[in-house]
C-alpha cells in the first residue's frame, strides 16, 4: 500500500481520473490547465507526466500519479476512462475515491455506462459521458488528439456540473435532454468498425455491393434497436456510417476494435456490437448481421472478454 495522497488547496475541485490512456490522459491534461482544478491520475501502468498533441498545440501536465488504491482518498469527481471491459477492475479505486458527495463520470463508448457501474456507485451519482474525441496513445503519458473534442452528458444537476468542469478547456461539453439519442447515434457509427476489425483492412479499397449491404445492415440493426430503446436515430446516421466506411483510404485503421485486434488486445466488441444483439433480443428485433460478425470475431481466436455479454446486472 502506498502513502495516502493529499490534494493541495482546499478550494480546488479535486478530480481523479482512473485510466489515463488516450481518452483519460487527454481529458486529465486539459483539466489540469485550469488552476482551480487539482487532478490526480490512477494508473495501472505508471506515467511521469502527460504530454498531449492537440489541434490547439501541445499541452502538458504533471498530475499526481496514484499507483495503488491505498494512496487514494475521497475526491469531488472521479472520471473513469478505462475500456468498457475493465469496469469491474476499477472497483478498488472507486471504493477509496468515493465519499458521500463524490460523483463518478463514465467516459466510455457504448450505451451501457450505467449498467456496467451501477453495482459499484449509486446511480444518482453516476454520470454517463459520450465523447467524440479521436485520440491515440503513442507511449505511456504521450497522446495525440487528432480532432476537436466534444462531450455530451444528460441534462440535470450532475450533467451541468460536469460540463462546468470543462469551462477552461478546448473540449466542448454540453448537457442534453435527449442524451440517449447521442449515445445511439455514436454507437451506429462505431458499430460498423467490426467489419475492418474482422478483415483487418480498410473497407474502402475492397468496396462492393455485398460489403455495402453488410455494413448498412450492421448500422441499420443498431438504429432499429436504438429506436426501440427510445432514441432518435435518423436514417441519415446509418448512411453516414456507410459512407465513412466506403471512403476509408487504403491502409487506414478504422476504430479502436480494429486497433485492438491488430495489437492483440481485448476488444470492446460486446459494448459495441454484442449489446445490439442482446438488446435486440429483448425487443424482439432480429440482428443477424451483428450476431454473425460478433460470432466470427469471437471465433477468430482474438482476445475476447468471455462472459461479458452474460454479466448483465
Ligand atoms: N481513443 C479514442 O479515440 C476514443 C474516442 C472515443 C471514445 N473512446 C472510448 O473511451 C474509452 C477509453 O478508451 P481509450 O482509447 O482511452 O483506451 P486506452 O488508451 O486503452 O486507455 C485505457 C486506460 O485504462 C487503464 N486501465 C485499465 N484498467 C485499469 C485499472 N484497473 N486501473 C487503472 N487504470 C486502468 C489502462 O492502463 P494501461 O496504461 O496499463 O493500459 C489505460 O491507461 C473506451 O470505452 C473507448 O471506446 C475512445
Amino acid at each position: 500500500m502506498g502513502r495516502p495522497f493529499v490534494f493541495g488547496g482546499i478550494d480546488l475541485t479535486r478530480i481523479a481520473v482512473i485510466g489515463p490512456g488516450a481518452i483519460g490522459g487527454t481529458v486529465a491534461a486539459w483539466l489540469s490547465q485550469d488552476p482551480d482544478i487539482s487532478v490526480a491520475v490512477c494508473v495501472r501502468t505508471p506515467i511521469t507526466d502527460l504530454v498531449v498533441e492537440t489541434p490547439q498545440g501541445t499541452i502538458s501536465a504533471k498530475p499526481a500519479v496514484l499507483t495503488d488504491p491505498g494512496m487514494a482518498g475521497p475526491v469531488d469527481w472521479v472520471l473513469v476512462a478505462t475500456k468498457t471491459y475493465s469496469a469491474d477492475a476499477t472497483a478498488p479505486w472507486l471504493e477509496r475515491l468515493c465519499g458521500p458527495q463524490t460523483r463518478v463520470a463514465i467516459i466510455q463508448n457504448g450505451v451501457e455506462h450505467v449498467r456496467l457501474f451501477s453495482h459499484l456507485v449509486p446511480e444518482n451519482r453516476l454520470v454517463p459521458v459520450m465523447i467524440n474525441l479521436p485520440a491515440a496513445r503513442t507511449a505511456p503519458g504521450r497522446i495525440v488528439q487528432s480532432r476537436h473534442g466534444i462531450i455530451a452528458v444528460p441534462a440535470g444537476r450532475n450533467g451541468e456540473d460536469f460540463v462546468a468542469l470543462f469551462a477552461k478547456t478546448e473540449i466542448e461539453a454540453a448537457a442534453h435532454e435527449d442524451f440517449l439519442s447521442q449515445l445511439w447515434v455514436k454507437l451506429c457509427g462505431n458499430s460498423v468498425a467490426i467489419v475492418p476489425a474482422l478483415t483487418l483492412r480498410a473497407a474502402g479499397p475492397v468496396w462492393n455491393a455485398d460489403l455495402e449491404a453488410i455494413i448498412r445492415g450492421v448500422a441499420a440493426e443498431c438504429a432499429a434497436v436504438g429506436r426501440a430503446e427510445g432514441a432518435i436515430v435518423p436514417d441519415s446516421v446509418v448512411e453516414g456510417a456507410v459512407s465513412n466506411m466506403r471512403n476509408m483510404p487504403e491502409g487506414s485503421v478504422s476504430g479502436s476494435i480494429h486497433v485492438d485486434r491488430l495489437a492483440g488486445n481485448p476488444m470492446e466488441v460486446d459494448a459495441r456490437n454484442g449489446v445490439i444483439v442482446r438488446l435486440g433480443e429483448a425487443h424482439g428485433i432480429a440482428t443477424p448481421m451483428n450476431r454473425m460478425l460478433v460470432t466470427l470475431l469471437k471465433a477468430s481466436g482474438s482476445p475476447w472478454i468471455e462472459g461479458q455479454a452474460t454479466e448483465a446486472r
